[in-house]
């Protein structure tokens, strides 16, 4: 049966990191979802929940789960849950375990536990590396709103979990954490002896998938 593992956590805890590992264990049974995929349109004040930037622009509030598309987002687990050959939907943001009919639909509960000054680093890292942005303006939202946000949307939400990971750890070690919790959904139940040919006691074995930790 097919099933859903929702990874929650804090910005750069390494959420993202994990499900990609995962997903590469199985890539044909595993559906990835990113809820960073799922933000309203950045453009619309009447969508989601917006705030007022460290540089004084009225901006989409990236920190709220209220600026999430949550329709959108159920809507692209239950297509995903339909696709033939997938037997595992993994979904993967900020608000996996904060948003209701994400946690409702979530087999398992995954938390990303990473303590926040490594988060912080890791973060700016991100910007100044792989986006050229100037660090100044995510550390003054940070200081202003992001480090509120994260108290009170993102971090509530780790008693909601079945698992806390160490986002500290490397990540075969996140993946060797999870893979008792999902391993099972991965493993196929053997097919129904083949009547069609009338030979009798005859199963396809499925392949099963070989975990490269
Ligand atoms: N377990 C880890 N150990 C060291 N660095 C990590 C680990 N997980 C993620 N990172 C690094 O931290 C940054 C944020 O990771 P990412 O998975 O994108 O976080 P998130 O999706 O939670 O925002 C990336 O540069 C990534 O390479
Ligand atoms: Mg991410």
């Amino acid at each position: 049966m097919t099933g859903v593992l929702a990874v929650a956590g804090g910005t750069a805890s390494g959420k993202s990191t994990l499900a990609e590992a995962l997903s590469l264990q199985c890539p044909e049974s595993i559906a990835l979802i990113h809820l960073d995929d799922y933000y309203v349109p950045a453009h619309d004040p009447l969508k989601g929940v917006w705030t007022v930037s460290a540089d004084g622009h009225a901006v989409l509030d990236w920190n709220h789960p209220g600026s999430i598309d949550e329709t959108a987002v159920t809507r692209a687990i239950d297509a995903a849950l339909l696709r033939p050959g997938v037997l595992l939907v993994v979904v993967e943001g900020l608000f996996a375990l904060s948003l209701p009919s994400v946690v409702r639909r979530a087999a398992w509960r995954v938390y990303v536990d990473t303590p926040d000054d490594i988060r912080l680093a890791r973060k700016i890292l991100r910007k100044i590396e792989a986006q050229r942005q100037d660090p100044r303006l995510s550390l003054r939202n940070y200081l202003q709103t992001g480090r509120d946000r994260h108290a009170a949307h993102v971090a509530p939400s780790r008693s909601a979990a079945d698992l806390v990971v160490d986002g500290t750890a490397s990540e075969a070690e996140m993946l060797a954490a999870v893979m008792p919790l999902i391993g099972p959904a991965l493993t196929p139940l053997p097919a129904a002896p083949s009547r069609a040919r009338g030979v009798r006691g005859a199963t396809r074995t499925p392949g099963i998938p070989v975990f490269a930790l």
